[in-house]
């Protein structure tokens, strides 16, 4: 099934292959028409106006909630909170969560695949705390040890914190394994959903896990909205991290009394557009199927790894099972020469660490190319990377 046709950026760039996916995601038109027909109808303040047009953009607005609760299958919708992406979710967690409950001496453990934002969050909370990172290692096949992870775990443990799906590997990772054994040390477990919201099924109750993050971009939905699902007996408890309107029921003597969440964690005017048009984007998600965009995305990502596998000068540094996102150097080209040469071919992939520098010390390179897949790629555009290999090759022979 070619699905291209329901993103309109491909009308305009007609001869783009477009790899970088796990970067970003291109929009459909429901979410494009979501944004300009919210501002030419419906828009208002939210959680303010005691007048018509505000009941609907608040409306319009909690309804997304809803949607994101269904789509996760939270249990309450309070649960859901609106970020601006999953960068600033994690940092929400570290300054309210990580604050309250991170000791001196305490363990946070994260993954050596972890993206720079479930790391550097952490790593500046235990420098400050004088706890510690233990990073769980990959394997020689490149996937991540849950043996040594397993024996990482201890009474010290007060964190796991762990990517769903490498940004730079591809790795499927065991959440339900990695979950319960954390929660056999009393750890607490947040979930980086960044890149496996809009290719796996995720259900938060399932899971059991205590914090799930995500960004609205990686998803065909807009920039600047991203969800933080906590467990609601954890949200009731933590302090909120913004503070400023619509977060306080009362002030008095100077004493504020917080909204219960998620308002107790949304101070200020929020993204109301980019929240409303993230419900489009779910329901896109939800009208196509995700098994259905998970086979597509596999059978490309089966092929893309037969196209790679041909050059013996061409290392791939994902593991053998892997989803969407492939990794890897071409022996004496460096990777932005790549991405330009790719380029020149109308081959958009990304060159650089991939804000995976633990990733890249494990692997010893200083960067790699990353070619990622998702609904709208075809095996016309892996013809064109295969193109656009050849033609490095061919110049840097
Ligand atoms: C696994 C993972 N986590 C977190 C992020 C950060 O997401 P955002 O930039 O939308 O906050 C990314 C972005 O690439 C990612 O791939």
């Amino acid at each position: 099934m070619n699905y291209k046709n329901l993103f309109p950026i491909f009308s305009h760039h007609p001869e783009l292959a477009f790899l970088d996916s796990a970067s970003t995601t291109q929009k459909p038109q429901a979410v494009i028409d979501s944004i300009s027909d919210f501002y030419s109808h419906d828009y208002a303040n939210v959680h303010r106006g005691i007048y018509k047009l505000s009941e609907t953009s608040s409306e319009l607005f909690e309804s997304s909630r809803e949607t994101v609760k269904n789509f996760i299958n939270a249990k309450k919708s309070s649960e859901i909170v609106f970020t601006r992406g999953t960068t600033e979710s994690i940092n929400l967690i570290a300054a309210t969560w990580g604050e309250e409950n991170i000791e001196a001496d305490d363990e946070i453990i994260l993954s050596t695949l972890e993206h720079h934002s479930n790391y550097l969050p952490w790593l500046n909370l235990a420098t400050k705390k004088h706890a510690h990172i233990k990073k769980i290692p990959l394997t020689d096949d490149l996937t991540l040890d849950l043996d040594a992870y397993e024996k990482l775990l201890s009474s010290k443990t007060k964190l796991v914190t762990i990517t769903a799906l490498s940004n730079a590997t591809g790795e499927i990772i065991d959440l339900k394994k990695i979950i319960t054994l954390a929660h056999k040390f009393n750890a607490t477990v947040i979930v980086d959903a960044a890149q496996s919201i809009s290719h796996l099924k995720t259900d938060v109750q399932d899971l059991n896990c205590d914090f799930l993050v995500f960004s609205g971009h990686k998803m065909f939905g807009p920039t600047g909205i991203g969800i933080l699902y906590g467990k609601a007996e954890i949200l009731d408890k933590i302090p909120p991290y913004h503070t400023g309107g619509s977060m306080v029921v009362n002030i008095e003597n100077d004493t504020p009394t917080y909204h219960a969440p998620p308002q107790k964690f949304e101070a200020g005017t929020p993204n109301i557009a980019g929240t409303i048009a993230l419900k489009q984007a779910i329901q896109f998600i939800q009208k196509i199927e995700l098994k259905n965009i998970q086979t597509h995305c596999q059978d490309l990502t089966s092929q893309a790894r037969q196209i790679l596998e041909q050059y013996p000068n061409l290392t791939i540094h994902s593991p053998k099972a892997n989803n969407s996102i492939f990794s890897f150097s071409i022996e004496g080209i460096h990777p932005h020469d790549i991405s330009t040469i790719f380029d020149s071919e109308n081959v958009a992939i990304r060159a650089g660490h991939h804000c995976a520098k633990p990733l890249m010390e494990a692997l010893k390179v200083p960067a790699t190319a990353r070619l990622s897949l998702h609904l709208y790629n075809t095996p016309q555009d892996l013809d064109k990377l295969d193109l656009a290999i050849k033609k490095c090759f061919k110049i840097f022979k």
